[in-house]
Formats: C-alpha cells, sequence, structure tokens
C-alpha cells in the first residue's frame, strides 16, 4: 500500500460509512437564523471573545486592514481567525511529526470538513468530494460527464471563463456539442419568465447537461435555479435515467452570500469554491451532487478512498458507494487548507446562514440604491433581490472600469472589475463591510463623477 498506511486506509473506509458524530458540530437553527450550536466557535478572538451575533466582533476576526474599505474580498478570501487558527494548528501538526499527525487525525478530520459542509448544504456528507477550487469542480463535473457522441450540453453566455472552457475541452474529447444561450439582454430588467423560459426552449432531445452559475460575475444577475430545475424536471419527466438532462451550477457567487440549501435548489450539482463568500481557506471548494446524478461523472483523478484502494489492491474494479469519496481527486494535499474548510462552514453557520444573506442583501440593496442616483452610474445589477445577491456591477458608459478601481483605491476602497469582454465596475458587499461603509463609498462615487 506503499506510503498510505494502512490504519488511513482503514479509517478512510470507515469514513465511507460516514457517520461518525464529531462534539461541536452538531447544530441546528434558532427562529431568528441564527446558529444554536453546543461549544460555538472558540479561541476565535485574541482578547475579546467572538460574539456571532455582533457584526463589530465579526468584523474583528478578519485580519484585513481597517485602513481599507474591503468591497472585493469575496475575490479570493481572507481567513477569519476560527479558520487562520484551525490552518496553524493542523501546520503545527504537520511540521512537528507529518506521518503521526497524519496517522492520528486525517480520517476524523476529513469526516468533520464533509460533515460540516454537509450541515451547511443539507446534504448528505457522502455526496460532497473536495476539491481545490471551483475551477477544479467544473473541470471534472465535465471533464468526468460520460457523454455520448450526439449528445450535447446546454450553457449560457453569462458564465464564466472556467465553465466555457471546461466544457470546450470535454466538447473536443468526446465529439459532443456545446450551445450557449442568451438568457437576457438587459440584466437590470431580466426576470425569471423570461430566464427560465429561454433556457427551457433551448434543450433538445441530445441535451445531456444545462451548466448555469448561480450569480454571474458579470453582471450580478442571480439565477432562478429553483425554477430553473422545476421547468427541467418537466422536461425530463419521460426521460431514461441515462437521457436525463443534468442541472450543474457554478455556485461560487451564491455560497456564502445565500442561504438556500441543495435541496431547495433543486440542482443536480453544485460546485463550488470556499475561498470567495465563504471567507474559508484559500485553494479550497467542493462539489456537491444528488446521488443519482453522480452515476453519469466518472473520477478523473485517481481517488484515495478506501474501497478505490481495496479494490486496486485486489485486482479489481471499483465499486464506489461514496460517490464524493470516489470523485475527490486524490493524492497528498496542503491539508491545513482542506481540513480548516470545517471551521469555515462553523463560521457561518454560527453567525447564522440566514442572517448572513440578510446583511450582504441589505447592504447590496443600499449600494445599488445609492449608485441609482449617482450621475453617469447605471446599475447593471437587479435591484431585486429575487434575482441578485452580494454583487453589484455598474456601468460608467464610455469611462473604463479598471481607471475608477484606481481612483477608489486611492481613496481607500477595494473594488474590481469584471474579468468578461464587457466589463463593469464590480462591488462586493458582505460580512466585511458594513452599511456606513457602503454610504461611504456611494458618497465616493459621487465625488467621483
Ligand atoms: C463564476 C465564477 N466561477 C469560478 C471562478 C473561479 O473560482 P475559483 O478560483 O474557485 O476556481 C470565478 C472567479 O474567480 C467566477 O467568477
Amino acid at each position: 500500500m506503499g506510503d498510505v498506511s494502512r490504519r488511513a486506509f482503514l479509517s478512510r473506509s470507515g469514513a465511507v460509512a460516514g457517520s461518525l458524530a464529531l462534539g461541536g458540530v452538531a447544530a441546528c437553527e434558532s427562529g431568528d437564523g441564527r446558529a444554536d450550536r453546543q461549544g460555538g466557535t472558540e479561541g476565535a478572538a485574541e482578547g475579546a471573545a467572538f460574539d456571532p451575533g455582533d457584526w463589530e466582533s465579526v468584523r474583528s476576526q478578519f485580519p484585513l486592514t481597517s485602513d481599507i474599505r474591503h468591497f472585493a474580498a469575496f475575490v479570493l478570501a481572507a481567513h477569519p481567525r476560527p479558520v487562520g487558527d484551525a490552518i496553524e494548528r493542523h501546520r503545527r501538526g504537520l511540521d512537528e511529526d507529518t506521518h503521526g499527525y497524519l496517522e492520528e487525525h486525517q480520517a476524523e478530520n476529513e469526516i468533520a470538513a464533509r460533515d460540516a459542509a454537509a450541515e451547511y448544504l443539507g446534504a448528505d456528507a457522502n455526496e460532497i468530494a473536495f476539491t481545490d477550487s471551483t475551477t477544479m469542480g467544473l473541470g471534472l463535473v465535465y471533464g468526468g460527464l460520460r457523454l455520448r457522441p450526439g449528445q450535447e450540453v446546454v450553457t449560457t453566455e453569462h458564465d464564466f471563463y472556467s465553465t466555457h472552457e471546461a466544457l470546450r475541452l470535454v466538447a473536443d474529447r468526446v465529439g459532443a456539442t456545446v450551445r450557449r444561450v442568451r438568457l437576457y439582454d438587459r440584466p437590470a430588467q431580466a426576470s425569471i419568465d423570461e430566464i427560465v423560459g429561454r433556457l427551457a426552449a433551448s434543450i433538445t432531445p441530445a441535451t445531456r447537461a444545462v451548466a448555469v452559475t448561480w450569480v454571474h460575475s458579470s453582471t450580478g444577475v442571480k439565477l432562478p435555479i429553483a425554477h430553473i430545475g422545476a421547468a427541467l424536471a418537466d422536461l425530463n419527466a419521460g426521460r431514461t435515467a441515462a437521457e436525463r438532462v443534468l442541472l450543474c451550477v457554478d455556485g461560487v457567487h451564491g455560497l456564502g452570500a445565500e442561504d438556500e440549501t441543495t435541496e431547495a435548489l433543486g440542482c443536480d450539482f453544485l460546485i463550488s469554491g470556499t475561498h470567495k463568500w465563504l471567507f474559508g481557506p484559500r485553494g479550497t471548494g467542493i462539489v456537491w451532487g444528488r446521488r443519482e446524478a453522480w452515476d453519469a461523472i466518472g473520477p478523473t483523478i485517481p481517488p484515495f478512498a478506501g474501497e478505490h484502494f481495496g479494490a486496486w489492491a485486489a485486482g479489481v474494479a471499483p465499486q464506489g458507494t461514496d460517490p464524493g469519496a470516489s470523485n475527490t481527486p486524490g493524492g497528498y494535499h496542503s491539508f491545513e487548507h482542506r481540513w480548516a474548510v470545517a471551521e469555515a462552514f462553523h463560521f457561518h453557520l454560527d453567525i447564522g446562514k440566514t442572517v448572513v444573506a440578510q446583511r450582504t442583501r441589505e447592504q447590496a440593496t443600499q449600494l445599488k440604491a445609492g449608485l441609482a442616483d449617482v450621475p453617469g452610474v447605471e446599475v447593471v445589477t437587479p435591484a431585486d433581490p429575487g434575482l441578485s445577491a452580494g454583487i453589484v456591477c455598474v456601468s460608467l458608459g464610455a469611462i473604463a472600469p479598471a481607471g475608477v478601481v484606481g481612483s477608489l483605491l486611492d481613496r481607500k476602497f477595494a473594488a474590481s472589475v469584471t474579468p468578461y469582454r464587457e466589463s463593469y465596475l464590480r462591488f462586493g458587499p458582505s460580512i466585511v463591510t458594513s452599511p456606513d461603509e457602503v454610504e461611504a463609498v456611494v458618497g465616493v462615487m459621487r465625488e467621483l463623477s
């Protein structure tokens, strides 16, 4: 079994059963949406104890400098103290006795990370695979999709590079077709009926998957995933399992900003980095897939799941019963980051998923309303929170957004530019910003206009 110890091997097999109860993990949301968690988030602050009910206390968990107002923090996460502490704890253990720490802690840490993700998503832990990023997850899902020649994938004009390229690569390899549809012409005026209608109308008998993004980083439009799922369920009614249209969602700008469970979303795959709005460890991500949907995916990178090693050692084909473990790329990883994903989910659960979503939505709504009154600024993102999340995009007419990002930074406000052919100035109010800062950024935009 080479370097993989028997104990870790057996432990991972145990992890397949996936039912260890871990102290401090069980939680439920109380009436106000805040977590009622035994144990809470310990050792959070140096000095004052972390109070998840106090936004200043939440903000104080982040080492982000207070010299800057961080409206681009979602691009790549800073680690709040519980996440940073967990990374440091694992790093120290691995540095002091790498093999011993792995032997002793790998199985429990992997279970804790998956259980935390499952609790957060309201999903089954065995349906969750770990990745290093959204892009890796998209590559694994679309690259592993068992497409027959002649089958097609429908995606949209609004998706990010990672979705488009992952699909182009698989289409080149298996001779499948990828079609892009336009779901709306003017983002601010987009409607649920228009989006769902255009997407449903594009499905043909050859369509095997729909590849969309929950919240568009190009415009801030949040797709009505549950409505799309319902429309696809109707279209799937007469199809066999091998022909069902799978709804695959890049969820990276929804996870940690919205509060839906996978059940409520109604998709087949939710693919996301955990290092943006969730403020998880940099270089981490997840893929959740509905159990039956995982059958449509073949692993690309050999997993280190116990069942697979056992089958390899016995010279038989693996019969993985844990799709999450079977689709988690094997090899050794930067485990101090992967295992600290548990603390990132707990951090949000301690504050309350619904509370985080409300805070994000309230600031985004305040920002859109404020910017709508600034001369020369056109808010591109829908005002309706039903069709938007934390991302707020604005057009400045003929003025290049990159220059305005520079001017904002001179005034100590961090914003970003959308990385698309048609690019906009983009803000991301989140749990590291406040309504006062939103008011301040609107004031600066007025100054700059
Ligand atoms: C919609 C979307 N998906 C994926 C990514 C890439 O995420 P990751 O760094 O987790 O691969 C981005 C931007 O970074 C994005 O905007």
